[in-house]
């Protein structure tokens, strides 16, 4: 099938060409006996102008047709700035139909009207619009800059199985059953993680691999079940090394796909300065709206929230909402102590400061000087909101003041959507405590490795061990994270100790790769990048979904093949598996 340019390629100097496109017919309109055709492909649009000798011929052509046609470059009389074809059209001089279409379900245009889950149910018309298509391109994009990146720098791409045993990420694993050894699971990956040290132990020093990793948790906007990591692991290297090498990647990135220069290095917090200033671990830091800690500037203050949160141990911290006093009605500050609750707490404390005074349902329990040194503490002007949250737990104040945080930053357009502002959490802790199980988890994972100047609070103040264990954050997402890795046998052993893992666990479940450890392995370490989430924030999309080709929906399934489906009966005697009835989901 012969064609001579794309339908993105004609510019003026193709004038007085003759030429020969094949696309789609992305719109048709009539004016009189004219017909005017936009044929799209994958590189753009091209209008094709048909005079009145193709009336009859054309009134059977619809949208999504596909069509070849001949005809000559001509200039347009009213030029489209908006169309990078747009200064010209093709006079055609004779047309045929390729295929035709049934009705489409959906609009295939940028500007489409459907639901998601029609342009789900239908995702190779939803892929056929221009802006999908764009996004997949930019994502093929990303990729090509990293490989180019690693492989500058000596990584080689190994893959890994798919099929195996669990791996410790913490989330939940999809289990595949075995037909040959019956009773027994494979589980998909939830990262390389363990093969890609076990590749340090074997010698090649410096692996990647664009892997797949699947996680049985709760979806949303920034979550699949399946997604795809940059992985990469290297021996011999500092901390400073590793993270020169990840910025450096996502540097080369920006500059190949946005043609955007970020300053190198990157800014680099602490966990703890991210969580007192920001409240949250992954902040977006394009906008300020600190937090303020109010501990010992509210310790005196006989507001019996303050005092009980400050009596169990907990924490008041204030954000100072600059110039908004008067435009937070009571209404508006109803809707943040909504998004306070939601994150547990138990209200929103709040004074709004003016010419007259300090105003708010707190105000009362304040003296003068209390109040003096409060609103000094928070910098706080005429018209400034004061918004505060005490409690016994640290995360409900952070986690329900971040939450504030961001959704203002967002509402008052606080910072430019179109910045990208890039910077390293670096020192989080080791442990994080779980109250329910009553027993310290890896926050990353068991393998990460204390700093050195932590390792002996192991065992003596857990609760304090700094691990050299390192994310990237963007405008507020987890883009990647990683860590040094223990390579020590007896470091290793302690750090399970401190896990309360038994010998018996740590056989049963990491004993053939602790096995591994004790063959010389090279001290190594390493991080992950999250594919589809620097896919959707380079593509300034606010969904995974729009980023890969082929998503599951917020309710994990595929409502275009409609996975999972109930299977055969054969199949699962094969098996030897049966399906509880009473659990199994109604057939679709
Ligand atoms: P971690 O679990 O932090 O680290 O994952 C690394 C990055 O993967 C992305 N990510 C996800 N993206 C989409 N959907 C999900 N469900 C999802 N879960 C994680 C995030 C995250 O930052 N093996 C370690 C890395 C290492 O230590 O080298 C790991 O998997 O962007
Ligand atoms: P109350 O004394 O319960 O009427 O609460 C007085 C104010 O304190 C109200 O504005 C509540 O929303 C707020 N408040 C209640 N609990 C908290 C809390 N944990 N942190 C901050 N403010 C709170």
């Amino acid at each position: 099938m012969n064609r001579t340019h794309n339908n993105g390629q004609l510019r003026m100097s193709h004038v007085g060409d003759n030429v020969e496109l094949i696309g789609w017919v992305a719109k048709k309109r009539n004016l009189g006996a004219l017909v005017f055709i936009d044929l799209r492909d994958r590189y753009g649009v091209t209008q094709i102008i048909f005079d009145e000798s193709f009336e009859e011929r054309l009134k059977e052509v619809k949208n999504e047709y596909i069509l070849q046609v001949k005809g000559s470059v001509i200039e347009r009389s009213s030029k489209n700035p908006k169309m990078a074809t747009g200064d010209i059209e093709v006079q055609a001089k004779d047309f045929q139909i390729i295929n035709t279409a049934k009705l489409t379900p959906m609009i295939v245009a940028d500007e489409t009207d459907a639901l998601e889950e029609t342009r789900m149910q239908y995702r190779y018309l939803d892929l056929r619009r221009p802006m999908m298509q764009e996004n997949l391109m930019t994502r093929h994009k990303i990729t090509r800059s990293i490989r180019e990146y690693l492989d500058n720098l000596d990584f080689i791409d190994i893959e890994t199985p798919y099929l195996n045993r669990s791996t410790p990420e913490g989330a939940r694993d999809f289990l595949v059953p075995s037909r040959v050894h019956k009773g027994e699971f494979y589980a998909l990956p939830q990262s390389p993680q363990l093969f890609k040290q076990l590749l340090m132990v074997s010698g090649f020093e410096k692996y990647y691999q664009i892997a797949r990793c699947f996680r049985d948790e709760d979806l949303r906007a920034d979550r699949q079940i399946e997604f795809t990591q940059v992985d990469v692991e290297m021996s011999f290297l500092s901390t400073d090394r590793i993270l020169e090498i990840g910025e450096g990647m996502i540097a080369k990135v920006m500059h190949d796909v946005k043609g955007i220069d970020i300053e190198l290095p990157l800014r680099r917090l602490t966990w703890h300065e991210a969580m007192e200033k920001y409240g949250i671990d992954k902040p977006d830091t394009r906008f300020g709206l600190e937090l303020v800690n109010l501990n010992h500037i509210v310790a005196d203050v006989d507001f019996a929230v303050f005092k009980n949160a400050l009596e169990a141990h907990g924490h008041v911290k204030g954000i100072n909402v600059v110039a908004q006093a008067q435009e937070f009605s009571r209404k508006k500050i109803d809707n943040l102590t909504e998004i306070a609750k939601t994150y547990k707490a138990k209200g929103l404390a709040w004074l709004k400061v003016s010419e007259a005074g300090v105003q708010g349902p707190i105000a009362k329990f304040f003296t003068e000087e209390q109040m003096n040194t409060l609103l000094t503490a928070m910098n706080a002007k005429e018209n400034d909101l004061l918004l505060f949250v005490g409690d016994p737990k640290y995360e409900v104040v952070c986690d329900s003041l971040a939450a504030i945080r961001n959704y203002l930053g967002k509402e008052l357009k606080l910072y430019d959507p179109s910045t990208f502002d890039f910077l390293w959490v670096v020192d989080f802790p080791m442990f994080e405590y779980d109250d329910e199980t009553q027993r310290y988890y890896a926050k990353h994972h068991p393998f990460t490795r204390p700093k050195d100047e932590d390792i002996d609070k192991l065992e003596t103040d857990p609760e304090n061990c700094l691990a050299d264990a390192y994310d990237i954050v963007l405008n507020g997402f987890e883009l990647g994270g990683g860590s040094q890795r223990i390579y020590e046998q007896n470091l290793q052993e302690r750090a399970f100790k401190a896990l309360g893992f038994t010998q018996e666990q740590i056989d049963s479940q990491f004993g053939w790769f602790v096995e591994g450890l004790q063959y010389g392995t090279p001290p190594h370490g390493g991080f992950a990048l999250g594919l589809d989430r620097v896919a959707m924030l380079l593509c300034g999309c606010d969904s995974l979904r729009d980023v890969i080709a082929f998503p599951k929906n917020t309710s994990a399934t595929c409502p275009m093949s409609k996975a999972p489906t109930p299977v055969a009966k054969a199949q699962l005697d094969e098996l030897g598996i049966g399906v509880n009835k009473n659990e199994s989901t109604e057939s679709k």
